[in-house]
């Protein structure tokens, strides 16, 4: 009976420690498997700015965007009313209609305008790529571009974009007709010229890439140094971070930590998280995707929470939600709110990261 009794007890003791070992691959949390995450009740109680890109007609019609832009955002940048091709109507004649009505929708709500974008090879209207003059003619209407815009918005518009995407992936510069009819100074004058415009405004260099492109890093940082040792008025790095659930949290919080080593601003400018990097028309947003795009925005905070707390600008989202975002066709779910309004797990990886 009591050999019986061995025999029973041991059997059991192995089907225990059997039904309890990792074979199942279940953690051993105690059932918890989240994150621990920082416990605000929206974005604007974030320890920097958060913001968004605002389009200006969902902005005019849509109540529900226009209440959490209120709600979660204390920063805005206009995502396309404030380019060259919306602005510029020719010489010294200017479109400011839509911009206007962001930066008093901003002003209204306590929030940070950030100014994008002055310069950029793209968006530049007609009259001046046809445009024919000497090198001086060329900065003259370059600077007056600058100086006009820029002393529309001045002490409306903490901060500007003043180049944008100035190199290539391979570490070269870009073409423009800037750098065509100026030559590669263009950059250096028009951060001279914003400034002159306005000496209280925040100097950006933004650009894409750098989390992924080893080479282009090591040129944007390059560059930003000659130009800092020349003291040319730059104050910041915007890393625009249009990114995707295939990219490496290392490389991401390098980008972040390199530009922050200039000891200049860091501006996360134009964040968003593909889902479907490959654009296939099949996708679905599965639980899977959810949780790959929670961990690239968790790794996009934690990276700007380990950089001095002074050189934090901000992170800002390229959307407010993913039915507005440049990408929502592609389709895409790129944002940390869904197309119904609704925090997604995007949103949780970004609290995460901020969790210290
Ligand atoms: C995009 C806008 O989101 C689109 O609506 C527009 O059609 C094209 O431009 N880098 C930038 C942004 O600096 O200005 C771009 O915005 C996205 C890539």
């Amino acid at each position: 009976m009591k050999k019986t009794l061995t025999v029973i007890l041991f059997a059991f003791t192995i089907t225990l420690l059997w039904a309890c070992s990792d074979d199942d691959n279940t953690p051993n949390t105690n059932g918890n498997t989240e994150l621990p995450k920082l416990d605000i009740a929206n974005l604007r109680e974030a320890p920097f700015k958060i913001g968004a890109a605002v389009s200006v007609n969902p902005l005019k019609n849509d109540t529900k965007y226009r209440d959490i832009l209120i709600k979660e955002f204390s920063s805005i940048t206009a995502e396309n009313a404030m380019k060259m091709s919306v602005i510029s109507k020719g010489k010294g004649q200017y479109n400011f209609t839509d911009a206007d009505y962001i930066v008093d929708f901003a002003h209204q709500n306590n929030m940070r305008v950030h100014g994008h974008t002055l310069i950029w090879y793209r968006e530049t209207p007609s009259w001046i790529t046809s445009f024919t003059g000497t090198k001086d003619d060329w900065k003259n209407l370059m600077k007056q571009y600058i100086q006009d815009v820029v002393t529309h918005f001045k002490g409306k518009v903490a901060s500007w974009d003043v180049v944008n995407e100035v190199i290539m992936d391979d570490g070269t510069y870009r073409p423009c007709v800037w750098l065509t009819n100026i030559g590669t100074e263009y950059i250096e004058l028009a951060f001279q010229y914003a400034h002159e415009a306005d000496p209280d405004a925040i100097l950006f260099y933004n650009e894409y890439g750098q989390e992924y492109s080893h080479a282009k890093n090591v040129a944007i940082n390059k560059l930003v140094d000659e130009l800092l040792a020349k003291n040319v008025p730059l104050h910041g790095i915007g890393l625009q971070m249009h990114t995707d659930i295939n990219k490496l949290e290392d490389r991401i919080k390098y980008a972040i930590r390199a530009a922050a080593a200039r000891n200049i601003q860091v501006h996360v400018s134009e964040l968003d998280v593909s889902v479907n990097p490959e654009n296939k028309a099949d996708v679905t947003f599965t639980d899977a995707l959810a949780k790959k795009q929670q961990d690239i925005y968790r790794y996009i905070t934690q990276g700007m929470m380990g950089i001095p707390q002074g050189l934090q600008f901000g992170i800002t989202m390229w959307g407010v939600t993913d039915q507005y975002s440049w990408r929502y066709n592609s389709p895409d779910w790129v944002l940390p709110f869904s197309d119904k309004y609704e925090r997604k797990s995007a949103y949780d990886g970004f609290l995460q990261g901020f969790y210290k």
